[in-house]
């Protein structure tokens, strides 16, 4: 079973786009397991983003994460990742699919609406980047056996 942290980025959130985006994730099937509403201070954003401090766009990509709230999230499933980063869409929205979130409402790599977790590891890093083990939550999803075979 893999994890993977989403954000719903600031530009979902002032677009009023957040329930469309946590919609796209719930009807695809994988399992919600831990949400909070929260703007993220400059220390996580450099944190999360560790692996781009030395690119040119950091501090723009910090400004970004930080200038509103967002929506964090870890979602569960098997494939968790790649279902999540089909479901998002390329990092460009302009090259991303049309049924993809990028893809649909995105315009520019600098406002593209939402994160995923990139590997299985990094999903369970992130997750515990932005909660506590005791703000996950393991329940039973009664609707389980007509998803997952
Ligand atoms: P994310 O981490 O946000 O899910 O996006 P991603 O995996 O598709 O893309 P990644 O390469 O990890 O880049 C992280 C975020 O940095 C911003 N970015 N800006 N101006 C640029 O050239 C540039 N490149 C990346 C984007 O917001 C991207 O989502
Ligand atoms: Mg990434």
């Amino acid at each position: 079973m893999e994890r993977t942290l989403i954000l719903v980025k600031p530009d979902g959130v002032q677009r009023n786009l957040m329930g469309e985006i946590i919609g796209r994730f719930e009807r695809r099937g994988l399992k919600l397991i831990g949400m909070k509403f929260m703007q993220m201070t400059v220390e996580l954003a450099e944190q999360h983003y560790a692996v781009h401090k030395e690119r040119p766009f950091f501090n723009d990509l910090v400004a970004y994460i930080t200038s509103g709230p967002i929506v964090a999230m870890v979602w569960e499933g098997n494939d968790a990742i790649n279902a999540a980063r089909a479901t998002i869409g390329a990092t460009k929205p302009v090259d991303a699919s049309p049924g993809t979130i990028r893809g649909d409402f995105g315009m520019e790599i600098g406002r593209n609406l939402v994160h995923g977790s990139d590997s299985p590891e990094n999903g369970v890093k992130e997750a515990s980047l932005f909660f506590s083990e005791d703000e996950l939550v393991s329940w039973n999803r009664d609707l389980d056996p007509w998803i997952v075979e």
